[in-house]
């Protein structure tokens, strides 16, 4: 049988793969970018909230080049990842809680949670995304640069097909096992207890690459001591004498807890960002990442020296560029969430370094992060229901009119950035592949899109190919998305002191934190009631102050750049840090700076930002 194999060519190919690239030829959509703050001194490292692509997009036209790459993108892992929202002590009540301290323990505390960021794909849908993350950051590495994507098993390997493809296959140089010890034991499977990190150079000429060295992993090999009290062995092989403490060079397996550099990532609970990202990665990964692959300085072509530049498209807790930063390299940090970015600056302020937070302004107004904007929408498009009957899942939803009867909803997909831009290619494929598979009569259909080029030439194009029963709606969703993000109310009192003025928060209101702790108390209660259980409501005060988490006066706007001059954060034990620095008291409700404030900055619990100018 065996010599009966014939041989075809395979090539292989997943479903809609050719539409990436038809999605490529059109472009990146290109955003203007708007600089929100100056943190520290005039810098180039960058916090960048927006997307992967959007990010390299402006690299781009800005000439930038990065030297390094590590991203941990969402690995399509079936999850959504949340943050857990601790609601803070109300500083009013800091003194009675201040001697209750001892039974007042952290389970105590309050806590909710909020969807970060979904991770829940079709399999096709997260490789041709991915496909062009890849492209973009290829774009945007330099000659000598390394990229490092961090992966499971589960998909690791579909993805490096994909790098195969984008980098070169001759350009593949490790694929690393990070080894950790944390997981749950399943049953009828081995522990799952390894990451893939896939390493891949921009050309095979050029790399910066430093050789690691770890200390002995294996004591007991070295079985001599010589007369100063080292321990060493003979290699077998060559007869060469090796000492313990030395050092090994590091290999494609990196096991954490047989190495002293990794043995404290037990220290991991130290790095924890107050915001409890669940897959916030250790510091000491990273951090022999961006040894191994990069320098402080490099040679320009003039000979002349430049500072490496380290970049993370997938920032999250800012991981990343908080180690760069501590190696002395520029650091790039870019993320589509709110609350990766006040995570990391946060960090990266408490860690003293300079840097600029920018925002791409796509048009939208993202309600906190594109996965739960997503979430609000279905409610907020009056009378949207989804999973109709006959209306596949291309459509957002249908809506029910008693004259047209079922008219399908069409919303680009904001998790997928490149679906904003609605265009002649995705038109066609509406009324020539998608209004055809449906399984109802349409007379209307509504299509929603953030961007069009031509808003004319698309409806012409509609007008002269549509060529079924159905009429075509265009309609702006950002009119729609203002309209989710409303702003807090806060109410304060200044008072003017010989060295400072002081802002006291007297009343702060959010409908929106509101509004989703009634909606806990509503399910906890029912929960209880089902369960014959007493359930503890959560109570937010007159005062409201036990939803902020973070305030700032800033007293400098140069060119509308504006700098914060104090800002105080409380964490979820009610101590403060002011301006980057822990302390061991509680909030007193008030803010003070030295200078005359121009505008207080709130940001509650959940990461809405609130600002109050002053008049
Ligand atoms: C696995 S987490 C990264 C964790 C990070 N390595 C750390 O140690 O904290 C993935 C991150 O990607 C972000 N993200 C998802 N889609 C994105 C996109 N298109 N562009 C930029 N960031 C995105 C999510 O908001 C999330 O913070």
């Amino acid at each position: 049988m065996l010599d009966n194999i014939s041989r075809t060519q395979r090539v292989l190919r997943y479903r809609d793969n050719d539409k990436v690239i038809s999605k490529i030829m059109r472009g990146m959509p290109y955003y203007e970018v708007e600089k929100q703050e100056q943190v520290g001194e005039e810098s180039e490292n960058l916090v960048i909230r927006g997307e992967c692509l959007s990010a390299c997009a402006y690299l781009k036209e800005q000439g930038i080049k990065v030297d390094l790459v590590y991203i941990d993108p969402p690995f399509a892992s079936g999850a959504d990842y949340a943050k857990k929202i601790n609601i803070r002590r109300n500083p009013k009540l800091a003194e009675k809680i201040k001697k209750a301290e001892e039974e007042l323990e952290i389970e105590e505390l309050k806590e909710f949670e909020e969807t970060m960021y979904g991770d829940i794909w079709q399999k096709e849908d997260y490789l041709n995304w991915m496909y062009e993350n890849l492209m973009a950051i290829k774009s945007i590495l330099s000659e000598s640069g390394t990229i490092y994507l961090h992966i499971d098993g589960k998909i690791g390997h579909y993805v490096k097909i994909l790098m195969d493809e984008v980098f070169g296959e001759e350009n593949f140089r490790n694929e690393i096992i990070w080894h950790y010890d944390i997981g749950t034991a399943p049953k009828t499977d081995f522990k799952r207890k390894h990451d893939t990190i896939f390493r891949y150079s921009k050309n095979h000429e050029e790399i910066v690459f430093n050789i690691i060295t770890i200390n002995a992993k294996n004591e007991d090999r070295y079985d001599n001591v010589d007369d100063n009290g080292r321990k060493y062995m003979v290699r077998g092989d060559t007869g060469k004498i090796v000492y313990s403490d030395e050092g090994q060079k590091e290999d494609d397996v990196w096991t954490y807890y047989k190495s002293d550099e990794f043995r404290t990532l037990n220290s991991m609970a130290k790095e924890r960002t107050e915001i409890g990202y669940s897959t916030q990665k250790p510091e000491a990964l990273v951090q022999r990442i961006v040894n191994a692959s990069s320098n402080e300085f490099i040679e320009n072509e003039d000979g002349s020296k430049r500072k490496m530049i380290v970049a993370d498209f997938f920032g999250g807790s800012g991981v990343t560029a908080k180690v760069a930063n501590d190696l002395g390299r520029k650091f790039i940090h870019a993320d589509i969430g709110i609350n990766s970015i006040q995570t990391t600056r946060d960090r990266l302020v408490a860690a003293g370094a300079n840097f600029q937070v920018l925002e791409i302004k796509d048009g939208v107004s993202l309600f906190r992060n594109p996965q739960q904007t997503m979430d609000k929408l279905a409610k907020l498009i009056p009378g949207l229901q989804q999973k109709v009957p006959g209306v596949g899942k291309f459509w957002f939803g249908a809506l029910q009119d008693s004259k047209l009867g079922t008219v399908p909803v069409y919303v680009p997909n904001l998790i997928d950035g490149s679906e904003k831009v609605l265009d002649i290619p995705a038109v066609n494929r509406i009324i020539n592949e998608e209004l055809q598979k449906l399984d109802i009569n349409a007379q209307k259909a509504i299509v929603y899109y953030v961007d069009v080029d031509d808003r004319k030439a698309l409806e012409k194009f509609i007008k002269d190919n549509n060529a079924t029963q159905t009429t075509i709606e265009l309609k702006d969703l950002k009119e729609i998305l203002h309209a989710i993000v409303v702003e807090d109310e806060v109410e304060t009192k200044t008072t003017q002191t010989k060295e400072s003025f002081e802002v006291e928060i007297v009343k702060f209101v959010s409908d929106r934190l509101n509004q989703k702790i009634n909606d806990f108390n509503e399910k906890g209660n029912l929960q209880a009631i089902n369960k014959g259980k007493k359930f503890s409501p959560i109570i937010i005060s007159e005062e409201g102050l036990e939803l902020i988490e973070y305030l700032s006066l800033d007293c400098e706007n140069a060119e509308g750049v504006w700098t914060s001059s104090s800002e105080i954060k409380i964490d979820k034990l009610g101590y403060i840090s002011i301006n980057g620095q822990k302390t061991k008291d509680f909030w007193n409700g008030k803010i003070s700076a030295d200078k005359k404030p121009l505008r207080l900055k709130i940001r509650n619990i959940s990461g809405d930002e609130t600002i109050k100018v002053f008049e």
